[in-house]
């Protein structure tokens, strides 16, 4: 094993809820080794400013429990050329640090790639509430942002079916449905919009006419970012089909708040995973939860593959849905 000294850590993109147990189990698996952890803020454009700190234990008492991150994160264009990843290479080296762990999505991931090809050991942390990133069955915050979601849901359907009406409730996923997928058959769903399955409303407003006759007259609908908003589908409905709805539109709401056990647990297996990885030699690849196994799968795999909800999920939600 090659030894190191320091290893560079940053949060980048979307915040996702477990970012903070995960910046703690690399702080705390890192002093266990010997490791300093840099902490650079805002993520990448942390790192063209060279805003940094060597973190203490006093940086991670008491952040298991909050959502966000406490090293702050930013989207940061200039990483995305030449003159801004050589920048960023040039404050790791002046830092000291052998290695560079960063906590975020996809396009975070493409970041850390062209870190890594410039000679950086770079390890990644999947983490962001779509569950959209390829080599991990779940990323960090997406189960406390379903939990998020299906608290909300509950609390309409008490008075949707208090007052017999229809809800249309729009979750986030800019380019995945699972976050909807997952909340429809988590709070019983009438109906799921995702980007992932071609919809098509004159059927359901078909189904849920035939509902209607059998005297089930509350409905909840609920609707992927990524494949109509929640007005859109409204609007839909009452054209086709003379279907009055409400409309409850999520956003950020669900990305906050304290991390579920769930992802306190996997931002400590994966924070502690990542930096034994980088002391392993190991680089340009990201650590993720597979069969409730920690697996890494290189970066280059992680663009190259889409994630899939899977039929059988999306068949489950239909069936539930009826
Ligand atoms: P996420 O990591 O949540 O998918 P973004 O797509 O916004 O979020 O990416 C976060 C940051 O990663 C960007 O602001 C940018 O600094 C960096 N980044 C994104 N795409 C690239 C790319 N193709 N090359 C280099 N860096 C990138
Ligand atoms: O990628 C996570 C996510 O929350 C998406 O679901 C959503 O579309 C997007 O980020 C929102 O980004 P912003 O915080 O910039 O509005």
């Amino acid at each position: 094993m090659a030894k190191i000294n320091k290893i560079g850590l940053l949060t980048s993109g979307g915040d996702s809820p477990g970012m903070n147990p995960c910046i703690r189990a690399i702080f705390h698996e890192a002093e266990n080794h010997g490791i300093q952890i840099v902490a650079f803020k805002r993520g990448f454009a942390g790192l063209l400013d060279n805003d940094c700190f060597v973190m203490t234990s006093n940086d991670v008492s008491g952040i298991i429990q909050k959502g966000g991150t406490i090293l702050l994160t930013a989207r940061c264009e200039d990483f995305k050329y030449d003159e801004g990843q050589k920048e960023g290479v040039k404050h790791l080296i002046e830092n000291g640090c052998d290695g560079l762990i960063v906590i975020g999505g996809d396009g975070s991931f493409r970041g850390a790639r062209d870190i890594a090809d410039r000679g950086v050991r770079v390890i990644g942390i999947p983490a962001t509430i779509d569950n959209d990133i390829y080599g991990t069955d779940m990323a960090l915050g997406t189960d406390t942002a379903m939990n998020n979601i299906i608290d909300v849901v509950d609390k309409i359907k008490d008075t949707a079916s208090s007052h017999e009406r229809t809800f249309i409730i729009e979750t986030m996923g800019r380019g995945s449905g699972y976050l909807a997928l997952m909340s429809g058959i988590a709070t019983g769903a009438e109906a799921v919009l995702i980007p992932e399955v071609k919809f098509d409303l004159e059927k359901i407003a078909a189904r849920l006419k035939k509902r209607y006759e059998l005297g089930k007259i509350s409905n909840i609908i609920i609707v992927a970012e990524g494949a109509a908003t929640a007005y859109f589908t409204s609007r839909q409905l009452s054209k086709i089909a003379g279907i009055v709805s409400k409309i409850t539109v999520l956003g950020h709401f669900q990305r906050g708040g304290s991390p579920s056990a769930f992802d306190r647990i996997l931002g400590s297996r994966l924070g502690s995973a990542a930096v034994l990885k980088l002391m392993e030699n190991k680089s340009s690849c990201m650590v993720g939860l597979v069969e409730n196994k920690i697996k890494t799968s290189p970066f280059d795999t992680v663009f190259d593959n889409k994630k899939e909800l899977g039929p059988k999920l999306i068949k489950l939600a239909e069936v539930l849905g009826r």
